[in-house]
């Protein structure tokens, strides 16, 4: 399948990227067309070897002393001072703390750290006339320490913080003098650092200093009002670019060797319906931020088309000369991305129409086919956390991973070449225009500690372990294995309910019924009316031989699903069961035996309709009540007797641990009984003469610890599996007695006054008759989730459990947002296991939604291919103790969109997966194409169910047993053939 994609990848790189004018705007259609779930799902690979790891601030959010040592003011110091704001007059106070912050830089183990240069701060008043030297000995002692530390620097030489002086002046960028001013600023910084530079960017996200300094006032100088402001400022600050290139160009690349370019910002946008006019719009909303500044300096020295058509006469013209100073003065091209621009400093204005997203992917292949495949720098990439977060920035983390998976599909899938990484930021700073109510770092800053303490976030570790390991490398525990499932595997189908053909309503009568075992076909008088041919044999229910024609279809060995309590017995009191209905299940069962297909009934469900309760247990509160749980026994006491010699596999209540609002823990406990109690009458009415198994099927999705390199997150998912699945699994198959850890964590709750739990207490009687009541261990399970423990964040989120949740955004997600992560089944599988030992278990429910529409559910192909492949390991590699697998759901109209059979207009369709489930099952599992074809033939010769017999180690068993018989047998033939002989003599 890789293979395939890569082909893919490869013709398309050829065919979409042709270098044209406007050849970005293909990058919509290009990505709807790739190969899904594929190209979303995690890519396990590593970065180039020269890859370029980086971390980065700007001077103004972190270094503080912003009057030290002869420190001129900013636009910036000015811009904040006036009225309530924040300022940056001490921030991070990274002036004072080179030795600490290069310390965190050395820390992270990155191979670059982009810092900027504060102009004011060696020329106080923006003009050569005032150095200050003060100033410049901060820079060479940082650059040094840097090196000293195997760190190059990357240097930005404008930030946003324009000397005041110049502000007040000239006008700060809406005078064209400035671009001599900054290149005079820059000769300086080139000729004092640039022996020990290689990296320079010139100016920060013109974008933002020139729309929003000049246009609409948000950040400094603040300026609005003058519609054809930012463009002047914006002209001003190419032509100090390409000067200051030409600059390092001709005067200093020779002995310097370094590169030179400016830092682009871009968002993302994507058409609101796919039309060419769209498509157009997004191409304009992308060269009215990015192209504004990127065609002139990347093309031809002119601005976008789109841009001249739309401003005519606010934007100012470059004259030809100017022009060809201006085209191809950048070395590589620079991009930042993230949280600066997205959804905060784009407006409606400039969106077109269109829709904003945050595809960092679909941007860099904007740019690599718009700007001639240019290397390009990620120099700021990163999210934010809220300002009271403190180190565990669980979002802040999985935007990076994110965007990082986003980089190296770029790399590797879309063949753009990205040089370099920069994580934004080093630490906590002045966060602009949202001042202090955001925070980006990766190292925490206590703004309130007299030393303003740094402390690494989990985002700290996640980047040094990513950088250690350049990407994501694939481990062994995420390749697939060969192998197939023990002999005796059972292969299933599961459903919610079954489809009931419609009983006419004479029918209700039971009396009118006949159930003619002799196959007579003949109408029947009733009452003295003659009526047509009924359904007098099972085999006459269209609709059952239709889905038993179907279940055939499937391969599979069993089929699971539920009997409908509410409907057989309405009134809840058996003795008023709906006859028609349970003749119905008994032709169902009895044709499915017939067909070799084992149905494994489920008596109870939840169902969001009264709970799939009768409705007048429903008003007597349901679950809540023990009679629910009397009648549910002679419900179930019903169920066995009259359907007991066609089924075998019994299912006493589904996901009863699954709680919503309402379940209270006595509603559990009720629950319990009424499973136990079914068990004990099956064990002592029908056991015996049945011989079939009964249990219980717990809801059992995997819960994974947030940060992966942090135990605090382990007692917090432990807690979230105790109670999801602990709280029914222990009594019945462990010591009988909630998990220890929901009474203690329930009474620390209790003893705070704000909550009153009640889990209630077992008496011995109770204990006994719970523990112990299962054949197997049924479980249901769909998808996992990261949870990490809630102590910062007070969100809707926030449970009685204290914990929060949250997606792993690089996770494939099902339309319904279910995210595919196969080995959570493993894990959950071994859970099991190392909790209640060599139970035998059963996967009763798997699966995932998809788009209903398409009979080409690729997603679920995935899913199941992968999922199984996880359930393998667990068998062949963990030892846990694995009988069988139930693909949920067997058809979109017991559950739509989960179905492997389609349901539309009335008629079922078949779907790609299953075909696929049909393989799977047909060779067992994932057998390698050089091994021998399981032979299923020694089955006979060892007991049933010693499934066990196919793994190695028990094989080299079984051959050593047989060995030894063979010595005592021979031993035994000789001794008796001596014998004899012995005997003669005397
Ligand atoms: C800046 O300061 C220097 C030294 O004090 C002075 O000579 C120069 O005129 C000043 N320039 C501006 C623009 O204020
Ligand atoms: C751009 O500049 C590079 C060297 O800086 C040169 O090799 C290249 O030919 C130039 N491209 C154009 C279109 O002028």
């Amino acid at each position: 399948m890789r293979l395939r994609y890569l082909y893919f990848v490869l013709c398309c790189q050829v065919l979409c990227v042709s270098g044209d004018p406007d050849a970005g705007s293909r990058t919509w259609a290009r990505f709807l067309k790739l190969p899904y779930p594929e190209d979303e799902a995690f890519l396990y690979d590593t970065f180039p070897d020269d890859f370029m790891w980086s971390v980065g601030t700007a001077a103004y959010q972190t270094e503080g002393a912003f009057q030290k040592d002869g420190k001129g003011l900013s636009i910036w110091d000015t811009f904040t001072s006036a009225g309530n704001r924040g300022t940056g007059e001490v921030a991070s106070d990274s002036y004072h703390n080179v030795h600490r912050d290069i310390h965190l830089i050395q820390k992270l183990k990155v191979t670059h750290y982009r810092f900027s240069i504060s102009w004011p701060r060696i020329f106080p008043n923006g003009t050569i006339g005032s150095y200050n030297e003060a100033g410049a000995s901060y820079y060479i002692n940082l650059i040094h320490r840097l090196k000293r530390i195997g760190v190059e620097p990357v240097v930005t030489l404008y930030h946003w913080d324009l000397p005041d002086t110049l502000q007040r002046l000239y006008g700060g960028w809406s005078n064209p003098i400035l671009a001599d001013l900054f290149k005079e600023y820059a000769e300086f910084c080139f000729r004092t650092f640039g022996d020990n530079v290689k990296f320079w960017i010139t100016i920060d996200n013109p974008f933002v200093v020139a729309w929003h300094g000049y246009g609409t006032g948000m950040v400094a100088p603040g300026i609005k009002g003058d519609p054809g402001l930012p463009f002047r400022a914006g002209h001003t600050l190419i032509k100090a670019h390409a000067a200051v290139w030409h600059l390092y160009d001709n005067k200093f690349r020779q002995k310097q060797g370094g590169k030179v370019s400016i830092a682009l910002g871009s968002h993302w946008i994507s058409p609101r319906k796919k039309s060419k006019e769209n498509i157009k719009a997004c191409q304009c909303s992308l060269d009215f931020v990015l192209g504004w500044f990127a065609k002139p300096l990347f093309i031809d020295g002119d601005y976008p088309t789109c841009m001249k058509k739309n401003l005519s006469s606010n934007l100012p013209s470059f004259t030809e000369t100017e022009k060809r100073e201006i085209r191809n003065t950048t070395d590589f091209f620079a991009l930042s991305f993230g949280s600066v621009l997205s959804f905060q400093l784009i407006n409606d204005s400039l969106k077109f129409g269109q829709t904003e997203s945050l595809s960092l992917r679909m941007v860099l292949y904007w740019i690599n086919a718009e700007y001639n495949s240019p290397k390009i720098f990620i120099v700021e990439n990163g999210w934010f956390v809220n300002g009271n977060t403190k180190t565990e920035d669980a979002k802040n983390m999985y935007y990076m991973k994110r965007f990082i998976m986003e980089t190296l599909k770029s790399i590797k899938y879309d063949n753009v070449s990205v040089i370099g990484y920069t994580a934004w930021s080093l630490v906590d700073g002045f966060e602009w225009y949202r001042e202090y109510n955001i925070r980006r770092g990766l190292y925490y800053v206590d703004f309130l500690s007299p030393d303003l303490r740094r402390e690494p976030k989990s985002s700290a570790f996640f980047y040094q372990k990513l950088i250690e390991k350049n990407g994501f490398p694939l481990l062994p525990e995420n390749e697939p294995i060969t192998g197939v499932f023990p002999c005796n595997f059972t292969w299933g189908t599961a459903a919610n309910s079954i489809q009931v053909e419609t009983i006419p309503s004479q029918f209700n009568d039971p009396n009118v019924y006949v159930w003619d075992k002799s196959g007579n076909k003949k109408p029947e008088k009733v009452e003295g009316v003659v009526v047509p041919l009924r359904k007098t044999r099972c085999g006459d229910y269209a609709s059952i031989r239709y889905q038993v024609s179907r279940l055939h279809r499937m391969h599979i060995t069993h089929f699971q699903f539920s009997l409908n309590w509410p409907s057989l017995v309405p009134t809840g009191n058996v003795s008023q069961v709906k006859t028609t209905l349970l003749l119905y299940y008994k032709c169902f069962v009895s044709e499915l035996q017939r067909a070799n297909v084992t149905p494994v009934v489920t008596l109870w469900h939840r169902t969001a309709q009264h709970s799939g309760l009768p409705a007048p247990l429903v008003k007597n509160k349901g679950w809540q009540n023990t009679d629910t749980v009397q009648a549910f026994v002679a419900y179930a006491r019903l169920c066995f007797k009259e359907l007991g010699d066609h089924v075998k596999y019994w299912i006493t209540l589904n996901e009863p641990n699954i709680r919503d609002e309402q379940k209270t823990f006595l509603e559990g406990h009720n629950l319990l009984k009424a499973h136990a109690l079914a068990w004990h009458v099956y064990d002592e009415e029908f056991r015996r003469a049945q011989k079939g198994q009964v249990s219980i099927t717990l809801h059992a999705d995997w819960v994974e610890p947030a940060y992966p390199f942090s135990r605090n997150d382990v007692e917090p998912a432990n807690r979230v599996l105790e109670f999801r699945i602990g709280w029914f699994a222990e009594p019945i198959f462990g010591n009988g007695d909630y998990p220890q850890l929901m009474r203690e964590w329930l009474q620390q709750r209790n003893n705070l006054d704000l909550y009153d739990y009640h889990l209630p207490h077992f008496t011995e009687e109770e204990r006994k008759l719970v523990q112990g009541t299962y054949d197997f261990f049924a479980l249901s399970h769909y998808t996992t989730s990261l949870v990490f423990e809630e102590v910062e964040e007070k969100t809707q989120y926030n449970t009685y459990l204290e914990v929060h949740f949250i997606p792993d955004t690089t996770w494939l997600k099902s339309p319904k947002r279910g995210a595919v992560v196969p080995w959570g089944l493993r894990k959950v599988l071994n859970w099991v296991k190392s909790r209640y030992g060599d139970v035998p278990i059963y996967i009763m429910s798997n699966g995932v939604d998809d788009d209903q529409t398409e009979t080409d559910d690729k997603l679920r192909l995935y899913y199941m291919e992968n999922y199984i492949n996880e359930a393998l390991k667990a068998s062949v590699l963990d030892g846990v103790n694995l009988q069988g697998y139930f693909a949920y759901a067997f058809d979109d109209q017991s559950d739509p969109g989960f179905g492997l059979y389609g349901y539309i207009h009335d008629e079922f369709y078949i779907k790609l997966s299953l075909g696929h489930y049909r393989k799977i099952i047909d060779k067992n599992g994932f057998p390698s194409p050089t091994a021998p074809k399981q032979d299923c033939t020694l089955e006979l010769y060892s007991c049933p169910g010693c499934s066990l017999f196919f793994t190695k180690k028990s094989m080299i068993t079984f051959l050593s047993f047989i060995g030894i018989c063979f010595v005592i047998t021979v031993g035994l033939v000789m001794y008796y053939s001596k014998k004899p002989s012995k005997r003669y003599q005397y």
